[in-house]
Formats: C-alpha cells, structure tokens, sequence
C-alpha cells in the first residue's frame, strides 16, 4: 500500500493545544482532589476562610476534573480523530481556535467564581449565567467545526468513533441549553426556570446524561479510535458498535430519575428510571467486550505496552462501574447507597478507572505523532504511572465501598426500642480510617501525573519544528 502526501495538512495546533492542557488541568483537578480529601481527613485544612473550605472547593474539583481535564481530552482526541478518519483538515483553524481559547476562559471564570461562592447551586452546572452562555457559544462552536469536518470528509463512510463524538456534542448542548434556562437577577445571580420537583427531574435528567454523554460516549468516541490503533487490529466487531451504538444512546437519557429515589418524584417516574437503568447494563457491556475482544490474538502486547495497558484496563473498570451502577439503581440497593461513600467510589471507579485511564492512554499515544516522534521519550515513566493510576484507583474505591456499606448499616441501625443505635458521629469515626486510605490512593493517582508531566514535557522538547510540520501532512491511503 503506498502513500502519497496531500498538498494539505491537518490542523494539530489545536491538538496539541488541548493535548498539553488536559495535563495541566488534570496535575491540577486531581492536585484539588487530593486537597479535599486531606480536609476529609484534617479539617483544620480548610483553614478557617470560606474560599478554602470544603464546601467551595469541592465543585471546584468536579468541574476541573470533569469539563477541564475531560473536556479538553475530548476536544483534543476528537479533533485529532475526527480529521484522520475523514483525511481531511478541521472546517475553520480560526473557530477551532476560537473554541480552544472559550474553553480555558470557562474554565478561568470557574476558578474564579466558585471559591468566591457564586454557583447556581446545581450540581455539575454550578457555573452562573455569563460563564453558561459562554459555554454554550463555544460548545455550538465546537458542533459546528466537528460536523462541518465531516461534512466535507474525504472518505466515504463515517468511522463509528465519530458517531459516538457527534452524539455526546450534540446531547451536551441540549442539557447544558435546557438545565440552565433560568432568570438572571444581577451579574452573578441567576434563579432556575424550574421549580420544586420539576427542577430537581431536569437537573437529574441533565447530571445523569452529563455522566452517561460527557464522561460516557464521548469517551467510547476515544475507545473506538484508540484502543484498535494501539492494538494494532480492527474492532472486533463493527456490526456491535452500530448496536452498542443506538441502544446505548436511546437508553441513556431515561435512566436520571435513579438520583432521585424516594424523593418527591411520582414513583411511576422513579420506577421507569430503575428499569431503564438495569436495562444499560446490556449496551455498556456490549461496548466493552467490543473494546477487550478487539485485543483478541495481541494479548501478548500488553506484556510490553504500558499505553495498551492504560487503555485495556480503563475498559475493565468500565465494565465495573457500568455493572455497580445499574445495581446502585435498584431502589432497595439504593436506600443503602444513597448519601453514603459507595456513591463516591463508583464515582471514582468511573472517573479515575475509565474516564482518567482512556484519556491517560489517548494522550501518550498522541503526544508523539503530534510532534513527529517515534515514541514517547520513556517508555519505563508510562509503565510507572500506569501503576501507580491503577492502584491509586484500587485504593480509592475498595476505601469508599468499605466507608460506604460501614455508614449505611451504622445509619439503618435500630434498637428495640426503636431509637437510633449510633450517632452521626460514631459513623463519621468509624469512617475516618478509609478517608486516610482514599487520599493516599488519590495521591498515587495524582503523582502519577506528574510522571506523565515531565515525560510529555521531554517528548515534546527533543521534536524540532522541521519533525513536527511533516507529523501533520495527510498521508491519503491508509492513513487513519
Ligand atoms: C450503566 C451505567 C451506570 C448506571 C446505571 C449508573 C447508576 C448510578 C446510580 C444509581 C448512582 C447513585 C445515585 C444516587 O444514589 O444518588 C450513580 C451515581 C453516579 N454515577 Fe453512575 N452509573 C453508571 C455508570 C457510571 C459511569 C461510567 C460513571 C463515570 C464515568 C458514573 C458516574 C456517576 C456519578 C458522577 C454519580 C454521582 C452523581 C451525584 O450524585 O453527584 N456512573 N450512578
Ligand atoms: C486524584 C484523584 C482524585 C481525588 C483524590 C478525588 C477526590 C474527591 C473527593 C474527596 C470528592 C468529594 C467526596 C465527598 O464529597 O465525600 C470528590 C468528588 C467528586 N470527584 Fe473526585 N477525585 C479525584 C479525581 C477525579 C476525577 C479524575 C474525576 C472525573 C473525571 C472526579 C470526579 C468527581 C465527581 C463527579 C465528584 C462528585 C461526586 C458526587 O457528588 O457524588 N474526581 N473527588
């Protein structure tokens, strides 16, 4: 097969850009995450000033983690995927660069703002008006340079990662769009169009489908394109991911009303969003045998491939968290789970071990076709941080599963005479051991990024611009 070279080149600038960013705002959500945790642990951490206590820094960390360090790994990759699949230059380098620059003064403006406590009070769309609207300019931005690249694709079909981007863009847009219609009353004072239960449904509707489209199918986008390439074998099965493809989609956007068990929703709504919960247990699990079957006949790679590793392993905790979450959805599991620690570590089961591992794996196999070298400057340094990612993970979650079930049963305990067997405190106590653990797992986690750091960094530093330049031309056959 021989390749020609295109007159043209593909636009990495902007690759590179959120490339580099998602491992600046990861060092510095997962650095935040760590911080909280060791308040959980010393309160005396929060130092007395409201701007540094828990309760400010907490969605802090959340929208850091997620929109920062997510966000930017989902521009990067989808930006990176969505030109090589259709051998063809981003639509508009000034609009690409447009959404690059939107995106890190949100991300600015929410630092700003949420240690200065101003935040709508909804979770995950704390951000106040000014900044949602901004969002939202960059967001149909992003939209219009992802499907306007594939509109003038030079290739004939479209590769099922882009599906899977084009879904979680076009989805995010309609939640942020609809959860956040509310009535500004100053500069940073909004109040929600919603009211009572209808305003906790559609925030729910949006969190849910936040996980299950921003941290969910934009990241089996990243699935699709960089598990087969670093594997180097086609999916294991393209039919799967059409199915796995619409019956994860159709399915998703009902399952919001399993965070609002036993709560002033109508039970019918509650009920619906159980089953349709248990239900995703099918396609998630049909994307991530998609995903480890298509390492079928090169298992033998990940003896030597750190980057497969990351990505192999973050499918497996995929799978976990896709089976404990369907499970925390029975309404019975739920009156156990719910307020408890266990929410926190199937949180964190999905967002260090799936979300944080793909994106980890994505980056280091981008880094060096970005800049036009062979491989990563250290093999040995990924090998390091894929340890210390995956038992930071472990740590992490098996803590808050031991906190979690410890709290609910301290909390339902009754004596015979129907008062309460234990206090508040005594569970909080009883606790204390396994946010110990969960900080030092979270510092495992976030040191590992340090290593990523500094092996980007040399990577990046040993390419000169000659080498960089001819990573970008497009090679017409075969290329992807
Ligand atoms: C089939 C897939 C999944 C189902 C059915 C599911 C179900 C659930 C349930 C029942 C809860 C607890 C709600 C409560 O008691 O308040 C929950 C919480 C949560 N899940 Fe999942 N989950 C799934 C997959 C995932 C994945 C893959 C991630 C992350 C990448 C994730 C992130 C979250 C988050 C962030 C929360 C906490 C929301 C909050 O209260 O702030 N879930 N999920
Ligand atoms: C070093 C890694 C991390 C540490 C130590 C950490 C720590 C924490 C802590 C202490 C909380 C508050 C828990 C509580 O209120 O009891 C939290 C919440 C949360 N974190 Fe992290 N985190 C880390 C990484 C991440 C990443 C990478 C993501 C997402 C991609 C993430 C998403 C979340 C979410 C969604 C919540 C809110 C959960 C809920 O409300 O149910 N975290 N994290």
């Amino acid at each position: 097969m021989s390749t020609a070279i295109s007159p043209t080149a593909y636009n990495y600038k902007v690759v590179r850009q959120f490339a580099i960013m998602t491992v600046v705002w990861g060092i510095l959500g997962m650095g935040l995450g760590v911080f909280i945790a060791s308040q959980l642990v010393w309160p005396e951490l929060n130092f007395g000033l409201a701007w540094t206590s828990f309760g400010r820094l907490r969605p802090l960390h959340t929208n850091l983690v997620i929109f920062a360090f997510g966000g930017c790994a989902l521009f990067a990759t989808s930006y990176y995927v969505v030109q090589r699949t259709c051998q063809t230059r981003l639509i508009s380098d000034s609009l690409a660069a447009f959404t690059f620059w939107g995106w890190q003064a949100v991300i600015v403006g929410a630092i700003i703002t949420l240690p200065m406590g101003l935040t709508t009070t909804k979770e995950y769309a704390e951000l106040e008006w000014p900044l949602a609207i901004l969002l939202a300019i960059v967001w149909v931005t992003y939209g219009l340079v992802f499907f306007g690249t594939i509109v003038k694709r030079k290739t004939k079909h479209i590769y099922v990662g882009n599906w899977f981007y084009g879904a979680f863009i076009v989805v995010t847009a309609m939640l942020h769009i609809v959860n956040h219609a509310s009535l500004p009353v100053s500069f940073f004072k909004s109040y929600s169009a919603y009211a009572g239960a209808t305003d906790a449904m559609i925030q729910w509707w949006y969190g849910h489908n936040a996980v299950g489209f921003f941290l969910t199918t934009g990241f089996l986008g990243m699935m699709y394109y960089f598990v087969p390439k670093q594997a180097e074998r086609p999916i294991y099965s393209y039919r799967l991911s059409i199915v796995h493809f619409w019956a994860l989609i159709t399915l998703y956007i009902w399952a919001g009303p399993h965070h609002l068990h036993y709560t002033a929703l109508p039970d019918w709504a509650q009920s619906l969003g159980m089953a349709m919960s248990i239900i995703l247990l099918a396609p998630s699990w049909g994307g991530m045998i998609n995903g480890m079957m298509t390492l079928s006949g090169a298992w033998h790679k990940l003896r030597t491939d750190p980057i497969l590793r990351f990505l192999v392993v973050s499918l497996a905790f995929y799978g976990m968290s896709t089976f404990e979450g369907p499970m925390m959805a029975i309404k019975t599991v739920n009156s156990l789970s719910h307020y408890t620690d266990w929410t926190i570590g199937h949180v964190h089961a999905g967002a260090l071990g799936w979300v944080a591992m793909i994106s980890i794996g994505a980056i280091y196999h981008m880094i060096p076709k970005l800049f036009g070298r062979a491989q990563m400057h250290s093999i040995g340094l990924i090998n390091t941080h894929f340890w210390l990612a995956t038992i930071g993970t472990v740590l992490y979650i098996a803590s808050m599963w031991v906190n979690g079930i410890t709290q609910g049963l301290m909390w339902r305990a009754i004596n015979d005479d129907g008062t309460l067997t234990y206090s508040f405190v005594e569970a909080l106590q009883a606790s204390h051991p396994g946010f110990i653990v969960r900080a030092l797992g979270g510092a495992f986690f976030a040191s590992g990024m340090l290593f990523m750091a500094y092996n980007v960094w040399r990577t990046v530093r040993a390419s000169n611009p000659a080498e960089a330049k001819a990573a970008e031309q497009i090679a017409v056959v075969g290329a992807h």
